[in-house]
C-alpha cells in the first residue's frame, strides 16, 4: 500500500494490518486498483443547458415546506463528467449557509474517505436526496423526498458515473426504494431502481464520527465500491 493512502487511512483512525507469514491476506493487502484516479474529463460543461435548467428549478424549487425554512437549496457540487457520484441525505446548518453539500465535519470526513480511496473531493460528484435543510436536520419526510427525488434522478442522468455511492441508511432507502436496514445493503451490488445503474452503500460519515468503531466496516465498503467500480465498463 502506498505511503499517502497509509496517511489517508491512519487519518481516518483505520488500523492498517500488515500480512503475517503465512496468514489470509487482509484489509491492507486488498489491491487499491481502482485508484480510480480517473482524472476529471475536460469540457466541464457549465453552459450546458439541462444542468441550467436543473439548476435553476432546484433554486426556485417551491414543492414542499423546506423551500420556507431554508437560507438556500444546495444544489451539489463537483465533475459533473465524474465517474464516481456521492449521494448522501440532506443538508445541515453548514450546508444550509454554505449552499454546498458535506462541508461540515462529516464533510471533512468524506472528504478523507475520498482520500483514502485516491479521489479528490473534485474529482466526484457530491449531491443529496433533499436539496433543502430539513428543520433541525430531522429525517426527511417522505413526501420531501418524493418531490425532491426527480431532481437527483435527473443529476444522475446528466452526470451518468459509473458508480453511485450512497451514503447512510436514509439516503440508500431512499434511493434504492426499500426499507432493508443499513447493515443489509451494505456488501452488496444493487442497481438503481428501474435502471442498470450500480450503487453501493456504505455508512453516514457523521455515523462514523459518533461511531469510529464501524469505520473499518465502512473502509470494506469503500474497497468494494472501488474494485467493483474496475470491474464495470466506463459509462458510455
Ligand atoms: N449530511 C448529508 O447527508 N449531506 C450533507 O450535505 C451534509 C451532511
Amino acid at each position: 500500500m502506498d505511503a499517502r493512502r497509509l496517511q489517508y487511512l491512519k487519518a481516518l483512525d483505520i488500523d492498517v494490518w500488515r500480512r503475517r507469514e503465512g496468514a489470509e491476506p487482509v484489509v491492507e493487502s486488498v489491491p487499491i486498483r481502482a485508484a480510480v484516479t480517473i482524472a476529471a474529463v475536460a469540457g466541464e460543461t457549465a453552459a450546458n443547458p439541462d444542468w441550467t435548467a436543473l439548476e435553476s428549478a432546484v433554486r426556485g424549487c417551491t414543492l414542499c415546506a423546506l423551500s420556507e425554512s431554508r437560507t438556500q437549496t444546495v444544489f451539489g457540487v463537483g465533475d459533473r463528467t465524474a465517474q464516481w457520484m456521492v449521494i448522501g441525505e440532506a443538508p445541515g446548518a453548514d450546508e444550509d449557509r454554505e449552499g454546498e453539500p458535506f462541508v461540515g465535519r462529516a464533510g471533512q470526513l468524506l472528504t478523507s474517505m475520498l482520500k483514502a480511496m485516491g479521489l479528490e473531493r473534485e474529482q466526484v460528484f457530491i449531491a443529496n436526496i433533499l436539496k433543502c435543510r430539513p428543520p433541525g436536520n430531522r429525517d426527511p419526510k417522505p413526501e420531501e423526498v418524493a418531490h425532491c427525488m426527480p431532481y437527483l434522478k435527473q443529476q444522475i442522468e446528466l452526470v451518468n458515473p459509473r458508480l453511485i455511492l450512497c451514503v447512510g441508511r436514509i439516503a440508500a432507502q431512499s434511493l434504492l426504494e426499500t426499507d432493508t436496514p443499513i447493515g443489509k445493503l451494505r456488501g452488496q451490488l444493487h442497481r438503481l431502481p428501474g435502471t442498470e445503474r450500480p450503487v453501493v452503500v456504505t455508512y453516514h460519515p457523521a455515523y462514523l464520527l459518533r461511531s469510529p468503531g464501524e469505520k473499518r466496516k465502512a473502509w470494506a465498503d469503500l474497497v468494494f465500491a472501488m474494485n467493483t467500480a474496475e470491474g464495470l465498463a466506463p459509462s458510455a
